[in-house]
């Protein structure tokens, strides 16, 4: 592809073409895709356009899927997916269209299907299709609900499982990246369904990393920040928050030297932070203590330093019984007020 097509522009010794077939396999840190074939959601435009491009950019064969709906999910319009993808042939990449609707288990299959029918074989997902339905909370109706948690969350599953399942089978594993949102990590008033929705996609890429591990599959979630039409910054214009320049990202994820996985990054305006989620010290309740030493200690349940949550949810066990015996042995402990 030639450099007009770049999504993100990036630095003098990026790669801007396939190198020729004779020549030997680039150095991993080239990140170049040859003979990958990857798909991504919701590509047609937007954030998840800008990572196809890059993708094709560096090699792979990319399958853009794009329903063509507007922000809030009405209206298809089967031409977005197609126009980009002849973008990217017209560059001299390789691309197809899909128009599935990902936010059913049949178009999560297809699109799988499509991407196996086409190159034989599937190294990455970019599940990014998204929409807004934002109603404060007392007047969300379960319509904006079910909507938005069926192509934020939902989609991840449907087509996340086949991709999934595919990658698997082929023994070379793969690369999963998921969308999530800084409104889902951190709340934003009015998007009860679309928080929800993206940090559903959390637990999914914590959980997908662990089960994925033996299989070479790496699942990771961004949380990206860019200016789009779904975004609150409407001026297009301002070019430092392009969607390109989350481009980067989705090249380092979603290639097979990727050294992460289970975890959550954040980009906008060419800032690149992984987020983490933690844990306080906590304070331990002696025996016979009860909700007012609770109450009154509520402090240190809030503060103190905080340590990083472990691998996986069950191996906080060892966290927390290794902190109750560090209070136990404590001189003062088994003197409370009400002993039993
Ligand atoms: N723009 C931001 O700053 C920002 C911030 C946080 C999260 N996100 C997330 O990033 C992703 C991309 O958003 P964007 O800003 O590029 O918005 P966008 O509207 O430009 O792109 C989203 C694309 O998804 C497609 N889509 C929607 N429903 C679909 C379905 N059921 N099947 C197939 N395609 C479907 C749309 O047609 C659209 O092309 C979304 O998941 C969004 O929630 C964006």
């Amino acid at each position: 592809m030639n450099q007009s097509v770049s999504a993100s522009g990036g630095g003098a010794n990026r790669p801007r073409a396939r190198p020729p077939e004779d020549e030997p396999s680039p150095m991993p840190e080239q990140l170049y895709f040859r003979d990958q074939v990857v798909v991504l959601t919701g590509a047609g435009q937007g954030i998840g356009k800008a990572y196809a491009l890059e993708l094709a950019a560096r090699g792979a064969k990319v399958v853009i899927n794009d329903l063509g709906v507007s922000p809030s999910g009405q209206g298809p319009d089967l031409s977005v997916a197609e126009t980009t993808a002849a973008e990217i042939r017209a560059a001299g990449g390789e691309a197809v269209a899909d128009t599935h609707n990902v936010a059913t288990p049949e178009g999560g299959e297809a699109l799988v299907k499509k991407a196996l029918d086409a190159w034989g074989r599937i190294d990455a997902l970019v599940a990014n299709a998204g929409i807004l339905r934002d109603a404060s909370f007392p007047k969300l109706e379960w319509d904006n609900l079910d909507a938005v948690l069926a192509v934020n969350l939902l989609s991840t599953f449907y087509v996340g499982r086949p991709a999934f399942q595919a990658m698997k089978d082929s023994g070379r594993g793969g690369r999963i990246l998921l969308t999530t949102s800084a409104a889902g990590l951190y709340g934003n008033f009015g998007q009860a369904n679309y928080s929800a929705a993206k940090m559903g996609v959390v637990g999914l890429t914590r959980t997908l990393g662990i089960e994925g591990a033996k299989y070479d599959i790496r699942v990771n979630a961004l949380a990206p920040f860019a200016t789009t039409r779904l975004s609150s910054e409407k001026n297009a214009a301002d070019q430092s928050r392009a969607p390109g320049k989350l481009a980067p990202l989705a090249a380092v994820l979603c290639h097979p030297s990727c050294p992460s996985t289970g975890e959550v990054f954040f980009a906008g305006g060419g800032l690149f932070s992984r987020v983490s989620i933690q844990i306080s010290d906590g304070f331990v309740l002696k025996p016979g203590e009860g909700a007012e030493e609770l109450f009154a200690s509520w402090d240190k349940v809030r503060a103190g330093p905080v340590r990083e949550l472990p691998p996986s949810g069950s191996s906080l066990r060892p966290y927390y019984e290794e902190r109750i015996q560090e209070a136990a042995s404590e001189p003062e402990f088994g003197h409370a007020r009400r002993n039993q």
